[in-house]
């Protein structure tokens, strides 16, 4: 495993993040631990979770994944980096959601017993709530960091000038700015390189995509013709929602392409997706997910090959197209 700092933070990262939202409903407990202690002797030493974790769950079981998580770190929590995040809904009222004041102030300290410790490192916007003004958001997060309960904020799922704005807005108020992004990054969904990445760049942000294998998609291991199996694309509204970005004739014939390289570079595919991901310059640390524990491994070998600079291209080349869309799909 290789390390490396966040953004210009002064915080080591393992370059493969562990991803949690499938703990406490596609995987039990038990499985989770496998996950977890698969990916911490692999070297990975940074995870990632949210309040409305797992995936899939309605509000009866929204917060699962943190206690899941938090249990398992319980006596080590120090040997880890962990990032949780806030804005999705939490309960029946309006204000159990968003980026208000008011919620963001309830939701870190909910997080955190969940999570049973008394601070994260990395608490991240999950996306951006348009309805809450942003300076209100940035005043609650610099008093969230002022008090130690977050070491570090960041944002996932903005648009680039959203987050642009929102940091000349931090450096104006001379209030806590953002570190990272963590966006949705694979080789069927690449809108980022045009202006989240340049920016992230820039202004020295860490990035931390998620979804490398598309949901599972550039494993290869579904068709086209048929429903899809039980897992990722059968989760209800969410599977309902993969579907929607994936599940389509365009990306179908796109992970054949895909398939037919890494057979010729004798790369398994798993391992030559997220090792796309972690080339690109501007990422600092993938974050992989697994359903079950030996899914991780082809994953985490990514971390130990840099992949051929003609494969990269080819890859690069047969995905061009993903570069362009709609911002938000
Ligand atoms: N900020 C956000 O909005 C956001 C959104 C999504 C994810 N995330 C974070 O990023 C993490 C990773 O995202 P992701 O789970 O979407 O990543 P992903 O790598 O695109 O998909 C992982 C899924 O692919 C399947 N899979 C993985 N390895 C496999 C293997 N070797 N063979 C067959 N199938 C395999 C599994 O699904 P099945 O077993 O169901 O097929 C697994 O759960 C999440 O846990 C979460 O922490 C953040």
């Amino acid at each position: 495993m290789e390390y490396c700092k966040l953004g210009r933070t002064g915080l080591t990262v393992s370059r493969l993040c562990l991803g949690t939202m499938t703990f406490g409903f596609q995987s039990d407990e038990e499985t989770a631990g496998r996950i977890m202690q698969r990916a911490a002797d692999a070297g990975v030493t940074f995870f990632d979770t949210a309040d409305v974790y797992p995936l899939g769950a309605d509000l009866s079981i929204v917060g699962r994944t943190e206690e899941i998580v938090g249990a398992w770190l319980k006596g080590q929590r120090n040997r880890f980096v962990l990032a949780t995040k806030a804005v999705g809904k939490m309960g029946p009222s309006s204000w159990d959601e968003g980026a208000s004041r008011k919620h963001l102030l309830d939701a870190i300290d909910a997080s955190l017993h969940r999570l049973g410790t008394d601070y994260v490192d990395l608490y991240q916007l999950h996306s951006d709530d348009r309805e809450t003004p942003l300076d209100e958001t940035l005043e609650a997060l610099d008093i969230i960091v002022r008090s130690g309960r977050a070491r570090y904020i960041g944002v996932s799922n903005f648009l680039a000038y959203r987050l642009a704005r929102a940091l000349g807005r931090s450096d104006a108020l001379r209030l806590a700015r953002f570190v990272s992004v963590q966006p949705r990054y694979n080789l069927l969904f690449r809108q980022i390189e045009r202006e989240l990445l340049p920016l992230a760049q820039e202004e020295g942000l860490g990035v931390i995509p998620y979804n490398p294998l598309a949901g599972g998609l550039l494993t290869g291991k579904h068709k086209h013709d048929g429903a899809p199996p039980q897992g990722r694309f059968s989760l209800g509204a969410a599977g309902q929602m993969y579907q929607d970005r994936y599940w389509h004739e365009r990306e179908f014939s796109t992970v054949a392409a895909f398939q037919q390289a890494t057979q010729e570079a004798n790369v398994a595919p798993v391992t030559a997706a997220v090792a796309w991901v972690l080339a690109n310059p501007a990422v600092t640390s993938a974050i992989i997910g697994a359903s079950r524990p030996e899914q991780l491994d082809a994953s985490l070998a990514a971390a130990d090959i840099r992949l051929d600079p003609a494969f990269k291209a080819k890859l690069d080349d047969l995905s061009h197209e993903y570069r362009f869309g709609d911002a938000l799909r």
